[in-house]
């Protein structure tokens, strides 16, 4: 009896001995994994400048950016300027509109170099912050509710209704257009900075897309606060891309190979401002995402005309022909939308879409390109709100306005959305 006792006492001993062993080799493991990771995405700088938003950021060798990590980049040469003269992808701009300059914060401290581009560096930090070193950097996958739920059909487009499925630990609010080939999307988005908590992050984008909605392909950006991400709440301007409804590839910005960027200027996930004040001033910034029709790569455009980079064609598989559907609006990612108590991280400015200009987040000079290369308001359009309680989309055009304006947000929990 007594060996038996002891028995039982040493193997719980030495089960927990060795269950000691394998958590501390776990975190072990950890660590080694994120000294690769950082090693992999922080390229050797030839010219490091420290922002005042506590932001670094690293000139790197336009030449060795993470782009070239991607099997299918090894040997790409690297486009310069696109093909096309983005000046004829401008609307004829209201005089004055265009005037109200949106910095990136790390500007004012000093400039890369020619034959570089400025890369946020990325931090031990942030990525012990992350779910786990292979979710770094990226959305979460899309999974569709169970209750099988559509946010919207098309109803002005009869050929089979494209459906958008409500999507698990998200809530968007959206303008979308289908039914042609589309080789560009434009629109000036409204910058704010919403309450987000901590787990949560919201955005105000565009998004290009492709293929079924269980495995489609996007190209997307614009604004977020994101705070797990990059560490704090301000208002940040991002791209992403996945090739599979972000199952297993793509991230934002630089996080991942995939986006070359050739802008010395610009810095992918760096802070913007001013922000837009409620019943003041109102800041934007100009995205426009447009096919190179010669090399077929997608084109970042910032502002009046600053090419960011592109999303190389020979990392894309339908998307390198044509995006089929376009979407601009906000989403909140959270484990604590579609239930009680609701998040309140707030999309677009806080305000509900029909507070309109001042208060509510808008987009404007909305318009897309399809192969007649005319940019263009979309000839169909429908807006999507998935909890329109929490959070609103609005498409209103006012007597002095020569195309729609999209108004989309809301404050996330309220007493309609408890
Ligand atoms: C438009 O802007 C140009 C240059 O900034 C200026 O010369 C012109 O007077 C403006 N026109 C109007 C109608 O404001
Ligand atoms: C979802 O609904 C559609 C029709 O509304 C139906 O064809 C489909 O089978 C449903 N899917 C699931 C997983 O229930
Ligand atoms: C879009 O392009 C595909 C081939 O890439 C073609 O089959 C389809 O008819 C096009 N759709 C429209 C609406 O032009
Ligand atoms: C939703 O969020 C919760 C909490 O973060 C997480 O455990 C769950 O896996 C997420 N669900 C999906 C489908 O992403």
């Amino acid at each position: 009896m007594a060996n038996f006792i002891f028995g039982v006492f040493l193997i719980l001993v030495l089960s927990y001995l060795s269950n000691r062993v394998t958590g501390k080799a776990t975190v072990k493991e950890i660590h080694a994994d994120v000294d690769g990771k950082l090693k992999e995405l922080n390229k050797p700088a030839v010219k490091t400048i420290q922002s005042d938003d506590g932001d670094i950021i690293d000139c790197v060798d336009i030449y060795r950016q993470p782009a070239f990590d991607h099997p299918a980049l090894r040997n790409h040469v690297i486009q310069m300027k696109p093909n096309f003269n983005f000046k004829e992808m401008e609307f004829n701009s209201k005089n004055g509109s265009s005037k109200l300059t949106v910095f990136q914060t790390w500007q004012k401290s000093g400039s890369c170099p020619k034959g570089t581009v400025p890369i946020r560096r990325i931090r031990r930090e942030d990525l012990l912050r992350a779910q786990s070193v292979q979710q770094f950097g990226r959305k979460p996958q899309e999974v569709v509710l169970k209750s099988n739920t559509t946010i919207g059909r098309f109803p002005s487009i009869n050929s089979n209704a494209l459906a958008l499925p409500a999507i698990v630990n998200r809530s968007a609010a959206i303008l979308a257009t289908v039914g042609a080939n589309y080789t560009g999307a434009k629109a000036d988005i409204n910058v704010w900075n919403p309450n987000v908590e901590s787990e949560d992050f919201t955005t105000a984008q565009v998004w290009l897309k492709a293929g079924p909605n269980d495995n489609f392909e996007s190209i997307e950006s614009g604004w977020t606060v994101n705070p797990q991400l990059y560490g704090d709440k301000k208002t940040r301007l991002f791209a992403h891309w996945t090739k599979d409804s972000y199952k297993t590839t793509g991230c934002f910005d630089l996080q991942c190979s995939g986006f070359i960027q050739t802008s010395s200027k610009i810095a992918l996930g760096a802070a913007i401002s001013p922000i837009s004040m409620e019943l003041g001033q109102q800041y934007y910034i100009t995205i426009g995402i447009y096919m190179d029709e010669n090399t077929n790569n997608w084109w970042l455009i910032f502002g009046n005309g600053i090419t960011i980079g592109y999303w190389p064609a020979s990392t894309l598989n339908v998307l390198k022909n044509s995006a089929t559907m376009v979407e601009w609006g906000g989403q909140v990612y959270s484990p604590n939308v579609q239930k009680s108590p609701h998040t309140k991280t707030a999309m677009g400015s806080g305000k509900f879409a029909s507070s309109l200009k001042g208060n509510a987040c808008y987009m404007e000079n909305i318009g897309i390109v399809d192969f007649s290369t005319q940019l263009q308001y979309p000839p169909a359009v429908t807006t999507l709100a998935e909890e329109n309680y929490c959070y609103t989309a609005l498409n209103h055009q006012d007597g002095s306005e020569s195309s729609p304006t999209f108004y989309f947000g809301g404050p996330g929990q309220n007493y309609n959305c408890p």
